[in-house]
């Protein structure tokens, strides 16, 4: 057996706070529309000359500073994320001139959407199996305000911008995180086009199929995990969904029969940040206290690709 445990996370979280009715003053939609059909108040978004860089920088530096690490000490940097400041060099290069990672550390970005945060941690697990260092750190992060539509009433509701950063350890002596990776190549209900049209591109989602892809595979996802851990739901601390809408969650806890105080999420005041919304939620849980040490928390991401991930990471 070999793995990961998680020794420090952090969050950068930007300062203007969007409201529902801030966005009732820009599209046909209200309150009550909002927050009885995806659980969401309030999201954060980044105000004029801030950046991903800058959220990335703040949820890093807490990350190595609760896990007690200097930068030259990190093996792997992978950011999870759709929404860089540029296309390249990718957010981890620039991660590695700002904090000091050493030149020999492998630094890229990496693109699974609102799984992003889970896949950079099982490809963390993979590499630092064979990195000389063995410590790793693993971020979530996205500026989706810059591809959001704020004429789009359908997603403009949804997302917020936001950083998580997560610090982990490999050893041979620590538990597999007993990841479940899934892909379902969908190119029409989810997606931004990119630079391909040369125009402003913004986030097209076909909300219904996705919940019910969502619905489908979180489940699924979650039973996989615990099989291959040889575990039982009871053995799990805490339960940390990617916060896409409440609905989906509490889904999810009936289908599951999961109990819903080792599901709470913070959905109403972050939004979905993509692939930020796992290591953000998992930061407020060790920070709360709600996630303490020895306790093991399944992360579950979903969405974009269509992709989903699952796996179980124990802090140290
Ligand atoms: O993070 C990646 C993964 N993403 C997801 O998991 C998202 C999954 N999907 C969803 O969460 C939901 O489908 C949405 C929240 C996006 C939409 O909720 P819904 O209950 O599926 O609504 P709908 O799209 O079926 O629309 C129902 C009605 C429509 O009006 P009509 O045609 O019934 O008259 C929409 O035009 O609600 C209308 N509507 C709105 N009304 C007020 C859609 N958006 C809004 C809005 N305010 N913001």
């Amino acid at each position: 057996m070999s793995g990961l445990k998680l020794l420090g996370t952090g969050s950068g979280v930007p300062s203007e706070i969007l409201t529902n009715d801030d966005l009732a003053k820009l599209v046909d939609t209200s309150d009550e529309w909002i927050t009885t059909r995806t659980g969401i108040s309030s999201r954060r978004r980044c105000a004029p000359g801030e950046t991903h860089t800058q959220l990335c920088l703040t949820a890093a530096r807490q990350a190595l500073d609760r896990a007690g690490l200097n930068p030259e000490q990190i093996g792997v940097c992978v950011v999870a994320t759709l929404t860089p400041d540029r296309l390249t060099p990718a957010a981890a290069c620039v991660l590695q001139k700002e904090l000091g990672l050493g030149e020999d550390t492998v630094c890229f970005d990496l693109n699974a959407a609102c799984s992003g945060f889970v896949y950079a941690l099982y490809t963390a697990q993979c590499l630092l199996a064979a990195a000389p260092r063995k410590y790793g750190l693993v971020l979530g992060a996205e500026v989706l305000s810059r591809v959001t539509d704020y004429t789009d009433r359908g997603t403009c509701v949804l997302f917020g911008d936001g950083a998580g950063a997560a610090v982990v350890e490999w050893r041979e002596d620590y538990p597999s995180i007993h990841a479940v990776l899934g892909c379902r190549g969908n190119t029409e209900s989810l997606l931004i086009p990119g630079v391909a049209v040369g125009v402003p591109s913004y986030i097209h989602m076909d909300g219904q199929p996705v919940f019910r892809f969502a619905v489908e595979v979180v489940p699924q996802c979650i039973t996989q995990v615990l099989d291959k851990a040889g575990i039982s739901l009871d053995d799990v601390d805490r339960f940390v969904f990617h916060q896409a809408n409440q609905r989906i969650i509490d889904m999810v806890v009936k289908k599951l029969k999961l109990p819903v105080e080792k599901c709470t999420g913070n959905i109403a005041r972050r939004g979905n940040t993509s692939a930020a919304s796992v290591p953000l939620l998992l930061d407020e849980l060790v920070r709360g206290g709600s996630l303490r040490s020895g306790q093991r928390a399944l992360c579950v991401g979903f969405g974009g690709g269509l992709t989903w991930a699952g796996a179980l990471l124990e802090l140290a």
